[in-house]
């Protein structure tokens, strides 16, 4: 099979990683790649929001599966293209795609159908939200979360703690407009409690396979403290993540998720991800995504196990429409421990260029996941974005896994490079963050 993947982050090398594996794998080219992806692809310099000339160029190069990874050209359409163009494309449509691309949408159809998530208002009209909030403050009901309804790379959450800090989040974005027109409908959200959990599946819009849970860390600095990033580490799997918990969150999230948007005229076929949180009153989605997790996928595809371990084969099934036919995945008992190394600035402006140096020097068995790194014109590796690598180590225990992942980062080097220092380390007796 010729396969495409579309993206240029860690997790689009992790998908590059995993599909090379396949036997089915004859030709695989990424668009547009990075550094680590030439490795295992021939990058190509397509622009993934370029949806026709993506399309086209796959007809012109026979290629039998695309796979996308990022949720912009998801949310704009770009599998409706592929399908247009009569081409064979893993992804949902931009309607399934509304489950991450509309906020509003996506709360709507989870209350709708009666599936656990926190409660929720919309609004389009700041008069309205102030009015809200004003009524909230009599009552003390804070903190308060609030969204912004459409995609707004990671940054239209807030968390407000009082009304002071609401009322500016609420301005910011519905008048200021600093989000552009993701803010020009907001939801006003109940605050949820608890450890945060996502859980991946691969679905047809019939069959759910759930993937290994993972949690990640989004928050800059240590303690999760900081800016909102794209995701300083991950780890699989979590240990408060029992089969019975799984097994609920499949029949009262996904399975309901998955047939709501079947009713809805949107079935899903694609990677459904959960992010939740698993509050006292139970497991409640907190959003739902319609993509691979980044950086999550980077620790859950080194797991696939067995001979149901082809990543590729379940995805074109998946595309295909045939999931049932497939044996459900199953998981290494090892466990997976990935830190990112990103940046100084990161997750605000920071320079890039930078020569990486001593990956040679890494133990054979950690992966190294490329995001921001390009090969300059002599060969060398240089830093190309604010998050640069994922370094993925495996172990029996999350301890081993741990240590061997803050071993091997610590033997990369670029200038300004740096990590967290917390990944997984509540998994670990011993630590209590
Ligand atoms: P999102 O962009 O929807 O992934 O939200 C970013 C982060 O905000 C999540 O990972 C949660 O940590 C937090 N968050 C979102 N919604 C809520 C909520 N209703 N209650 C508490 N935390 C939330
Ligand atoms: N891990 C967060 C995300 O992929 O959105």
């Amino acid at each position: 099979m010729r396969v495409l993947v579309i993206g240029g982050g860690a997790r689009e090398h992790a998908l590059c990683w995993a599909v090379s594996r396949s036997p089915l794998l004859t030709a695989l080219y990424c668009a547009p790649g990075n550094g680590g992806t030439a490795q295992l692809a021939t990058n190509v310099p397509l622009n993934p929001m370029e949806f026709a000339a993506c399309a086209e160029w796959a007809a012109g190069h026979a290629i039998d599966l695309t796979i996308i990874g990022p949720d912009d050209p998801l949310g704009g359409g770009i599998v409706d293209i592929f399908a247009a163009h009569g081409l064979k494309v893993f992804g949902p449509t931009a309607a399934a795609a509304r489950i991450e691309s509309s906020k509003a949408w996506a709360k709507q159809l989870l209350l709708d159908n009666g599936i656990p998530t926190a409660q929720a208002t919309r609004f389009t009209d700041y008069a309205a939200a102030e009015a809200a909030l004003r009524e909230r403050e009599t009552k003390g009901a804070f903190p308060v979360v609030i969204k912004a309804d459409g995609l707004a790379a990671g940054k239209g959450v807030v968390i407000a703690h009082d009304a002071e800090t609401a009322r500016q989040a609420l301005e910011d974005i519905m008048v200021r407009q600093t989000l552009g027109a993701a803010g020009n409908s907001v939801l006003l959200e109940e605050y949820l409690e608890g450890p945060e959990l996502s859980l991946f599946a691969l679905t047809d819009g019939a069959t759910v396979y759930p993937l290994a849970p993972a949690c990640d860390y989004k928050r800059a600095l240590d303690g999760d403290e900081g800016p909102n990033t794209g995701g300083m580490g991950a780890y699989s799997p979590p240990g408060f993540a029992t089969r019975d918990l799984l097994a609920e969150i499949e029949s009262r999230i996904l399975r309901p998720t998955m047939r709501a948007l079947a009713t809805a005229g949107a079935p899903f076929r694609g990677l459904l991800y959960a992010g939740l949180m698993l509050t006292s009153a139970g497991p409640q989605v907190i959003e739902f995504n319609a993509r691979f997790g980044d950086p999550e996928t980077q620790v859950v595809l080194p797991r696939l196990d067995g001979d149901e371990g082809d990543l590729l084969a379940l995805l074109l099934a998946t595309a295909e429409g045939r999931l049932a036919a497939m044996p459900a995945p199953t998981w290494s008992s090892s466990v997976t421990c990935g830190v990112v190394a990103a940046s100084a600035g990161y997750p605000g402006p920071f320079e890039k260029g930078k020569p990486i140096t001593g990956l040679d020097t890494l133990d054979a068995d950690v992966l190294v996941f490329h995001a921001g790194t390009q090969r300059t014109g002599d060969g060398q590796l240089v830093t190309a974005g604010g998050r640069v690598l994922t370094v993925v180590a495996r172990g029996n225990d999350m301890a081993s896994a741990r240590a061997h992942a803050y071993a091997n980062i610590a033997r990369i080097h670029f200038d300004g490079m740096r990590w967290r220092n917390d990944i997984a380390a509540r998994e670990v007796v011993g630590h209590s963050d």
